[in-house]
């Protein structure tokens, strides 16, 4: 029996996190919500329908009323409402009407945008997500944050909008080259960072079955982060308070993923950011030296950066200044008071933003040192 866990919406079941190693039991999840009488469409991008699109089609084909497959072009730089557009002109086209529903086959990008145009299409439609690599089975597929960028700010335009599924084959981590893996690695270790020491410590164990992508240490590797994800979203499912704690390291992380034009991937960035935070943290006596740095080197075997060539501190700091994470003129920080527990603090100067961009930048001065 495949591992589950039932994320709750307003304290009643809302949708299940089913672990699983193959396709094979796709069907019987969907059926549950009577998929028979229903037109489906997998929304994936052009990357993954080549190592996956057919099978799950092959999984729908015969037993519904319609599936079909709508294919965008791999890369954040479709998140965007044109790509949006053109999946509501596909579902025009081929009939899709309030009762039929949307699979979000992929990564964030798959999955953000299918839930935004799922939230959308007349005025909201059934969506399932079929997470494929590390980032969005233990993060972007759980808790409803669908959307897309705009004009160069990510997730600018959104809405919430909770998945009726996520059905995870453990087995698509495989396929994933090393560097997207350690990406979806850093919200992993987030999850432990903001809220599970414990958690944080045995991923520091089983570092490396974890590196060798052995399964069964993956499994309970998500199921944990899953678990933890779960909390956080169902005791504040629209971000009013304790989910921005999730957001550890994506303040000063998203300024350096603009700054570098995605040439570093989401978790790269999140793994500066988180060590830039953690620094403040100890500047402001919150933590100690010694636990800064063993949050800080503990990125380096998971392959995650914890410093950055060629950015403009003035610039990081304007960005970090710019993000939708504002409220009322000062920025919402996360912040650490120790490994396990997370803060949500408004105090940070920018002067104290600067020391942080500081430490992460690695200059040539660090390199004649
Ligand atoms: N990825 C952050 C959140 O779901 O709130």
């Amino acid at each position: 029996m495949a591992q589950r866990l039932s994320v709750l919406y307003e304290k009643k079941p809302c949708y299940d996190i089913v672990f699983e190693r193959s396709f094979d039991g796709l069907w019987e999840e969907l059926a549950k919500f009577d998929a028979d009488k229903r037109r489906l469409c997998i929304v994936t991008d052009s990357t993954v329908d080549s190592l996956y699109g057919g099978e799950v089609l092959g999984c729908l084909e015969g037993k519904c009323l319609k599936a079909v497959k709508y294919v965008f072009p791999a890369g954040e730089e479709h998140k965007t409402l044109d790509t949006v557009r053109e999946l509501y002109g596909f579902l025009i086209r081929e009939g899709f009407d309030r009762r039929d529903m949307l699979l979000a086959l992929g990564g964030g990008v798959a999955g953000d945008l299918t839930g935004y145009a799922a939230a959308t299409y007349l005025r909201g439609i059934d969506f399932v997500q079929l997470p494929t690599t590390l980032l969005s089975q233990t993060d972007s597929s759980i808790g409803g944050k669908t959307g897309v960028d705009f004009d160069g700010y990510k997730n600018m335009v959104g809405a919430f909008k909770m998945p009726r599924l996520v059905y995870l084959n453990l087995s698509t981590l495989k396929s994933l080259e090393d560097r997207q893996f350690f990406s979806g690695f850093a919200e992993v270790m987030k999850h432990g960072i903001i809220k599970d020491a414990g958690f944080y410590e045995w991923l520091l164990e089983q570092m490396y079955e974890i590196c060798e992508r052995d399964l069964d240490v993956l499994e309970e590797m998500l199921v944990r982060s899953c678990g933890i994800k779960k909390l956080v979203v169902e005791k504040d499912p629209t971000e009013q308070g304790d989910r921005a704690l999730l957001n550890l390291g994506h303040t000063i992380g998203h300024a350096i993923e603009k700054a570098k034009n995605f040439t570093l991937s989401h978790g790269e960035c999140v793994a500066l950011g988180t060590v830039a935070a953690a620094y403040i943290s100890w500047k402001k006596e919150m933590l100690s030296m010694e636990e800064y740095y063993e949050i800080r080197d503990m990125f380096v075997p998971f392959n995650l950066p914890i410093s950055v060539e060629d950015i403009d501190p003035g610039e990081i700091l304007r960005l970090t200044k710019s993000d939708k994470k504002m409220e009322a003129g000062s920025v919402k920080f996360i912040l650490l008071k120790k490994l396990g527990k997370a803060v949500i603090d408004r105090s940070v100067t920018d002067e104290e933003i600067l020391a942080a961009i500081d430490e992460i930048h690695f200059s040539d001065e660090d390199a004649h040192e």
